[in-house]
């Protein structure tokens, strides 16, 4: 028999006052999948991710996550299902006045009884994870580059082992070769634990390099498939994004010699600009 989804989203409406930001929205996540999500600015990604997790409540539809209605469990048994995922925010959002390690400590001080000494120790081995050398673990967010403060994101989001991993466009903001090894450390963790992955991106590469499905906003609607199979949409806004300048660089740099040892196929071509910025 199939495993049941991980995340399955029926029938979603989201709203803010009088604007509608999801009407009658599908979505569901496999187990083990990485689910990219993409959509112009303000369609909804960061707010689908924010309703899935709880922290925006829909004015319809159902959210089962790890096979539990959230909405209709009480306080304790919402938080256990809680501990199972790990988010890193759009906007990052690490606490300025801790170190990388106490900020990776804080989901373990919220959710476990897990000791003082034990909390660093595991705050150690997640900075390790995520690629940071040993000494960023005493470093404050102001101390980091933008890279590294994008891992130490990804080290907390990592913190409870969680099945589920939420991006919020990660790789926004780095130069290209720093948001390549984004990509590549994502997969490898990826693969490594197991995890299911929502990501939010507008990074074309990233698409291409790391994603198994994409779910596309448009309309206040979903369009789910591969890579291949949205691109032969008839939907005006997919043709614009997958077939234009950029979206052609992307897949020619998939396509490329550069490719072939995995997500590795950025260059300086036009699609990268966007990301420097
Ligand atoms: N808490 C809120 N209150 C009111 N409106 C909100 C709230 N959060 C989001 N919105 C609105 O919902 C819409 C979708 O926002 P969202 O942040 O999900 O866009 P997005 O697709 O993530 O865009 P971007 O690519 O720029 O990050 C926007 O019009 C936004 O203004
Ligand atoms: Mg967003």
């Amino acid at each position: 028999m199939a495993q049941a989804p991980v995340i399955q989203v029926t029938g979603l409406r989201t709203q803010f006052g009088p604007q509608v930001v999801h009407d009658n929205l599908d979505f569901s996540v496999e187990r083990g999948e990485v689910m990219g999500v993409v959509g112009g600015s303000g369609t909804g990604k960061s707010v689908l991710m924010r309703t899935i997790i709880g922290l925006n409540r829909p004015a319809a539809g159902k959210i089962r996550v790890l096979g539990q209605d959230l909405e209709n469990l009480p306080m304790e048994q919402a938080m256990a299902v809680q501990r199972r995922w790990g988010v890193l925010f759009q906007d990052g959002a690490l606490f300025s006045s801790l170190t990388v390690a106490q900020n990776i400590a804080v989901p373990l001080k919220e959710h476990t009884d897990v000791p003082p000494r034990l909390r660093r120790e595991l705050a150690q081995v997640k900075v390790a994870m995520v690629g940071l050398p040993p000494e960023a673990a005493d470093k404050y967010p102001s101390e980091l580059s933008g890279g590294m403060r994008k891992r130490a994101g990804l080290a907390r989001a990592l913190a409870l082992d969680p099945e589920i991993l939420f991006l919020d466009e990660p790789t926004a903001g780095l130069d290209p070769i720093g948001a390549n090894k984004f990509d590549e450390l994502i997969l490898q963790l990826q693969r490594a634990l197991g995890l299911s992955v929502v990501l939010v991106t507008h990074d074309l590469d990233t698409l291409h390099a790391i994603c198994d499905r994409v779910s596309a906003l448009i309309d206040k609607r979903v369009k789910v498939g591969t890579i291949d199979e949205l691109m032969r949409e008839p939907d005006p806004w997919l043709r614009e994004y997958f077939g234009g300048p950029r979206g052609r660089a992307a897949l020619a740099a998939k396509a490329g010699p550069a490719a072939k040892a995995g997500p590795a196929g950025r260059d300086d071509s036009p699609q990268d600009s966007e990301r420097i910025a």
